[in-house]
């Protein structure tokens, strides 16, 4: 039986957990033939690579990879250069918050997530396009926020998600006479390790969202497996949200609510 990715090779960085590890499980459930996890965690990654292969028979290569480092990624490349003829799949998807507001976020808080949210997919998305043209039929996906369509007290985190949706445009533009198409995802709050110490918010949030729940992983990484296949084939450069319904006005509901106006 044919899946959506039959035949595609698929590279996911972050894989180790929350939405990467999804992205993979959905990934080898679609019939990808290789699904490659990189992260900068081995020792969860090779839990997450035992994790993956209960799900189907794709090839499974996991690979420490801090995004930020210009030397890793070459090294990567080369030693995958070994290892697969062409990459189908690119996901985008290591990222690092640090909830900080201008007033509170060092120069050293800014970095840390500017390089690992911003450097690491551009860094991505330049050592991976050899491999990428070599498909002719590629799929880049870059994991953004709705803090990348909306302001956020986070700075740098919202900083480095409007970029992730900048480059994702310009990449597009660069990249379609290449046969490879990309595109944001903008997720709304996901229940995953990101958001552990943030619970109190996620429950406010939840009521001003139209399905009254935050979301899951699975469901961010079924809209990645979409923007990955062939399904998506005239879709580039463009932004897709996954918020329950947040940013579409949800905030008027809670007040109205609480007026009793709703
Ligand atoms: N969970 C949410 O509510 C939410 C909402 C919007 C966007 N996002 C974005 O989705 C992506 C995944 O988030 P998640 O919720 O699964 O988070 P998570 O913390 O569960 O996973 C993040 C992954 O990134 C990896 N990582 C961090 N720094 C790295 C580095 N320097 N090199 C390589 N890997 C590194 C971690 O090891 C981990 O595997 C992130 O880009 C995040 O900003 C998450």
């Amino acid at each position: 039986m044919s899946g959506k990715l039959n035949g595609k090779t698929a590279l996911v960085t972050g894989a180790c957990n929350g939405i990467g590890l999804a992205d993979a499980i959905e990934f080898v459930k679609e019939k990808a033939d290789t699904v490659i996890m990189v992260s900068d965690n081995n020792e969860r990654l090779l839990e997450a690579k035992e994790t993956v292969k209960q799900y189907g028979n794709a090839e499974i290569i996991t690979y420490r990879l801090d995004v930020t480092s210009e030397n890793e990624w070459k090294d990567f490349i080369d030693e995958m250069s070994k290892k697969i003829n062409k990459l189908d799949v690119l996901v985008n998807n290591a990222g690092v918050n640090k909830r900080a507001t201008f007033q509170e976020c060092t120069l050293e808080d800014w970095n840390h997530v500017i390089t690992v949210n911003q450097t690491g997919v551009f860094l991505g998305m330049k050592y991976c396009l050899a491999l990428l043209k070599k498909s002719g039929n590629a799929s880049i996906i870059n994991m953004s926020s709705i803090t990348g369509l909306t302001g956020y007290f986070a700075v740098a985190y919202t900083a480095s998600k409007w970029a992730v949706r900048g480059m994702t445009k310009s990449a597009a533009m660069e990249f379609g006479e290449l046969g490879i198409r990309v595109n944001s995802i903008h997720p709304g709050f996901i229940n995953t390790p990101f958001n552990e110490s943030i619970q109190d918010l996620i429950k406010l949030s939840n009521g001003m969202n139209s399905l009254g729940r935050a979301g899951e992983a699975f469901e961010i990484a079924k809209a990645v497996t979409f923007l990955a296949s062939d399904d998506s084939s005239y879709m580039t450069g463009t932004e897709v949200i996954l918020d329950g319904g947040l940013t579409s006005g949800g905030q008027f509901k809670l007040l109205a609510k609480q007026f009793n106006n709703y």
